[in-house]
């Protein structure tokens, strides 16, 4: 184990075996003989299927992959954003001003989260998960995927530090919008978000600063972030636990069908994965539904 500074100037843990083993594996090609139909843009106005391939390509994404219903619902709050009725003159906007994309694409990608969201999923891995998959190891991977501005890995961290689990944990998020990475990093919040925090957890892991309350030293610098587009690669390695939640639910179902077997195989025998209330994983054989939202990989398999 080595220890390194990261952007914050915190000292980081580091497992160079770990490091090596998650490297992402590039899954732009897609399995053998797959190939998208061109459905979503057919699904959508030809202008708007035109914009958005567009806009998308900026940020690396390909537009085909999410769902049309939810792209022609966002597409009004994009244009509100850059205060436009008109998809020809948010092009010209968006050519002209490229910083606006970030903010295009923030408004196109539904980026709702919170501590605890769900808290009846949390409360379960406190009392039962959690424990378990650290059972005689000083920690646990766990890896968040589509974890928007990190409030969703910082409620799992901050359970770890409660379980006496943080410091031998390796904690990932990742999500393919850089600002929300960016935020995430920071760690702050706005003050209404403490409703949502259990009253021990707003004590012992905030603190208070000039733009609202900050995660807890301790806690930010043992979770580490990443902006990847999870349809075109997956961080590679076994993880005790994968936070998948209410992110599948905005892909189309042939990029989520390439999606649930790498996730399963990017589980440990015995890891757990856990997923929205509305999300089901499809086409999968070595997970098992433990109670609504969680599913494990079979041990052995
Ligand atoms: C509704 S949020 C879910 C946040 C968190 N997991 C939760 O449940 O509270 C969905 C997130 O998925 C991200 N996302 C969408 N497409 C993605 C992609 N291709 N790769 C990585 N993240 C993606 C969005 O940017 C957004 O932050």
């Amino acid at each position: 184990m080595i220890r390194e500074s990261n952007s914050n100037q915190f000292q980081h843990i580091v497992f160079p075996h770990e490091e090596r083993q998650r490297r992402p594996i590039n899954l732009a090609s897609g399995p053998p003989g797959f190939s998208y139909s061109s459905q979503a843009e057919d699904d959508l106005p030809e202008q708007e299927a035109r914009f958005l391939s567009w806009l998308f390509k900026k940020a690396g994404l390909d537009v085909r992959q999410y769902r049309s219903e939810t792209l022609h619902r966002r597409l009004t709050a994009c244009l509100r954003t850059l205060r436009t009725t008109s998809l020809i003159q948010a092009r010209q906007l968006l050519e002209q001003n490229p910083k606006l994309v970030t903010a295009a694409l923030s408004a196109m990608l539904v980026g709702v989260t919170s501590f605890f969201r769900d808290p009846a999923v949390f409360e379960h891995l406190r009392a039962e998960i959690l424990p378990e998959l650290a059972h005689q190891k000083k920690g646990i991977y766990a890896w968040s995927v589509g974890c928007s501005d990190g409030a969703e890995l910082y409620s799992l961290a901050m359970i770890l530090a409660d379980l006496n689990l943080l410091s031998g944990s390796y904690l990932l998020g990742t999500d393919c919008r850089e600002d929300a990475i960016e935020r995430a990093r920071a760690g702050i919040y706005e003050p209404e978000l403490a409703k949502h925090l259990p009253m021990h957890c707003r004590r012992n892991y905030f603190e208070e600063c000039d733009q609202g309350l900050r995660v807890a030293t301790t806690i930010r610098t043992s979770v580490r972030w990443r902006a990847s587009n999870m349809l075109a690669e997956l961080e590679a390695g076994l993880w005790d636990l994968i936070l998948f939640r209410n992110t599948a639910m905005y892909f189309r179902s042939e990029a989520t069908a390439t999606l649930w077997p790498r996730l399963e195989a990017a589980l440990k025998p015995g890891g757990v994965l856990v997923l929205g209330r509305a999300e089901r994983p499809h086409g999968v054989q070595r997970l098992s539904s433990l109670r609504p939202c969680l599913y494990r990989r079979n041990r052995g398999s």
